[in-house]
C-alpha cells in the first residue's frame, strides 16, 4: 500500500472541458464502418436505416459528442459524390490504404449524417485535400449545408434530403505530411489557406475549420502552421499521436510482459510533453487562445489479432488500454484551456476500439468503460488538481497515478487511475472551496491482461466502490490496475 496526498481547489478553474474532448473517430478501415457500424437495411442484425441499434445505444450511453469520418488516410482518397444516390449503382473504389479491398460506398454522406443524428453527436467531416479538388470540397459543404436553390442543394433534395444538415467540424485534409500528400508544412499551409477559402458558411451554418497539425513531436510543423494561419480562417490544428513504443515491434494486444506494459505507458505519457510543447509554440503566436489544439487521432496500436487481415488493424483491448485511456483523458482535461477536442482511434473493431463486433454479437471493451466513467467531465470546468506521484519504473517515467477534476453545476467529478500492478494507492484528498457532503465512486479494475470477448463480455465492467468523506477530505483506496470516478456533492 502506498499513500498519496491530493488537493483539489474547486475555485481555481484551469479550462473548460468541451464535450468534444471525449470524441471518436470512424474510418472506412477494416470492419469499423462495415459490419461494425453499418450492416445495411436488409441485415438480420437489428438496425435503423442500416445502422446497428446496439452500436447506436452504446454510443449514446457514453454521450459520444462528436464523430470524425471518413478517415484517416481514407479521407484523402475519398470522393464524396461516389457515396450518394442509389446504393446499388454507387461507384466502387479500391481502399488502397487499408488492405486494397473494394469499397462499395454503401455508407456515404446521408448514412453518416443519419448515424450522427441517431447518436446525438456532432458530425466531423475530413475533406479530401490530397487527391481531391477545391471545387469538390466546396461542393460537399454546399451539398450538406445550403438551404437555397443551387446545383448541390438540388442534388441533395433529389437524393431524399430536403433540409440541409448542420455541419460544424470540417477537417481540411488528414495527415498531409504523410498519407494525405507528403507535403512540407510550408506548402500545406498555403494549400490549407486556399481550400478553406472556398468552404463557405451557408444558411446560418458556421464551420469550425481544422487544419492538419503535427505528427507527434514535429514542432516545426506546428511552428510553420502558426506562422501562416490566422484565427480569421483557422479554428484549430490537429495533432496525431499514437501510443506505440516501436513501430516495427508493436507487440500483442493481450500478451505482454510487465516491462512492455511500462514501456507502453511511458510512451502514452509522452502525450503530456507533446501537449506542453505544441501549446507553448501556439501561445507565442496566439496568446489569446483563439486557435485550439485538437488531438484528432490518439490511442494504442498493436499487432493485429492472429489470423485477422493485417490491413484491418483489429486488436483486442485489455485493462492496459483502460489505464492508457484514463491517462490520456486526464491529460486532456488538465490541458483543456487549449485542447478543445480529442478523438480516440477508432470507434469499432479498429485499434483501441470502444466496441468489438462479431456478426450480431457486440462487446464493450475496457476502454469503452473508461469513457463511461469519465463522461461527467463533459462540459465541466477543469479545476486545479495536485497529486503526489511516483514513477513505477527507474529507467523511464511511468506515473503510478493519473487524475483530473472538474466542476459542473456544483458537482465535483474526480477521475483517478492507479497504474501499479502490485500496490494499492491510498489517497487522501483535500477539497477546497466547495461544500461537499456526499461522495460516491465507481471503479474499473481487473488483472492487467483481462479483456472482454464474445464468450465472456462482462469480465471487465464498472463496479461501485467505497469512498469516504470526512472533514472536507476524501479518502479513497484504489487496488492495483484500476480506474475510478468519484462524484462529490
Ligand atoms: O487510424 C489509422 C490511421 O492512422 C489513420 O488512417 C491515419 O490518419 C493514421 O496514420
Amino acid at each position: 500500500m502506498k499513500q498519496f496526498r491530493m488537493l483539489i481547489n474547486a475555485a481555481d478553474c484551469t479550462g473548460h472541458i468541451e464535450p468534444e474532448v471525449y470524441g471518436h473517430f470512424a474510418e472506412h478501415l477494416g470492419r469499423c464502418i462495415y459490419q461494425g457500424i453499418y450492416v445495411g437495411t436488409d441485415s438480420p442484425i437489428p438496425n435503423i436505416c442500416g445502422i446497428r441499434k446496439d452500436v447506436i445505444e452504446a454510443f449514446r450511453q457514453i454521450r459520444m459528442p462528436v464523430l470524425r469520418w471518413p478517415g484517416g488516410c481514407f479521407a484523402d482518397e475519398y470522393h464524396w459524390k461516389d457515396g450518394i444516390g442509389e446504393p446499388a449503382v454507387r461507384r466502387k473504389m479500391i481502399n488502397t490504404n487499408w488492405g486494397g479491398v473494394t469499397e462499395d460506398n454503401a455508407f456515404g454522406t446521408h448514412e453518416f449524417m443519419k448515424l450522427c443524428e441517431l447518436v446525438g453527436c456532432e458530425p466531423y467531416i475530413t475533406g479530401n485535400v490530397g487527391s481531391g479538388t477545391v471545387q469538390e470540397l466546396a461542393e460537399w459543404v454546399e451539398y450538406i449545408t445550403f438551404d437555397g436553390v443551387s446545383p448541390m442543394a438540388d442534388l441533395r433534395r433529389q437524393n431524399g434530403q430536403n433540409e440541409p444538415w448542420k455541419l460544424k467540424y470540417l477537417g481540411i485534409g488528414n495527415e498531409n505530411w504523410g498519407c494525405g500528400g507528403n507535403m512540407r508544412p510550408e506548402y500545406y499551409a498555403d494549400v490549407y489557406r486556399r481550400y478553406q477559402s472556398f468552404c463557405k458558411n451557408f444558411s446560418g451554418n458556421q464551420l469550425y475549420r481544422i487544419a492538419c497539425g503535427p505528427s507527434g513531436s514535429d514542432l516545426h510543423w506546428t511552428e510553420v502552421m502558426m506562422q501562416n494561419l490566422t484565427p480569421a480562417h483557422t479554428d484549430a490544428i490537429a495533432l496525431h499521436f499514437y501510443s506505440v513504443p516501436e513501430w516495427n515491434h508493436k507487440g500483442s494486444a493481450t500478451e505482454f510482459t510487465e516491462d512492455e506494459y511500462y514501456t507502453l505507458l511511458a510512451c502514452a505519457n509522452e502525450m503530456e510533453t507533446l501537449l506542453r510543447m505544441h501549446t507553448q509554440i501556439m501561445e507565442r503566436y496566439d496568446p489569446q487562445n483563439r486557435i485550439a489544439l485538437v488531438v484528432d487521432e490518439w490511442g494504442t496500436w498493436y499487432d493485429v489479432e492472429p489470423g485477422t487481415h493485417p490491413g484491418f488493424l483489429y486488436q483486442q483491448n485489455t485493462m492496459r488500454d483502460a489505464i492508457t485511456a484514463a491517462l490520456n483523458l486526464n491529460l486532456f482535461n488538465r490541458n483543456s484551456r487549449r485542447v478543445k477536442m480529442a478523438n480516440l482511434a477508432q470507434a469499432v473493431n479498429v485499434l483501441q476500439a470502444l466496441l468489438l463486433t462479431e456478426g450480431e454479437k457486440l462487446v464493450k471493451t475496457p476502454t469503452y468503460h473508461v469513457f463511461d466513467l469519465f463522461k461527467e467531465h463533459q462540459g465541466g470546468d477543469a479545476v486545479y488538481c495536485f497529486m503526489e506521484n511516483e514513477s513505477l519504473c527507474d529507467e523511464k517515467y511511468v506515473p503510478m497515478l493519473s487524475g483530473s477534476a472538474s466542476v459542473k453545476a456544483g458537482v465535483l467529478t474526480l477521475t483517478v487511475s492507479n497504474a501499479s500492478l502490485h500496490d494499492e494507492a491510498k489517497i487522501v484528498c483535500d477539497i477546497c472551496n466547495l461544500d461537499v457532503s456526499q461522495a460516491s465512486a465507481r471503479i474499473l479494475t481487473q488483472e492487467v491482461h483481462a479483456y472482454n470477448d464474445f464468450d465472456v463480455p462482462d469480465r471487465v465492467t464498472i463496479q461501485p466502490h467505497p469512498a469516504e468523506l470526512k472533514d472536507g477530505k476524501l479518502y479513497l483506496t484504489l487496488p492495483p490496475c484500476a480506474v475510478a470516478a468519484v462524484t462529490l456533492q
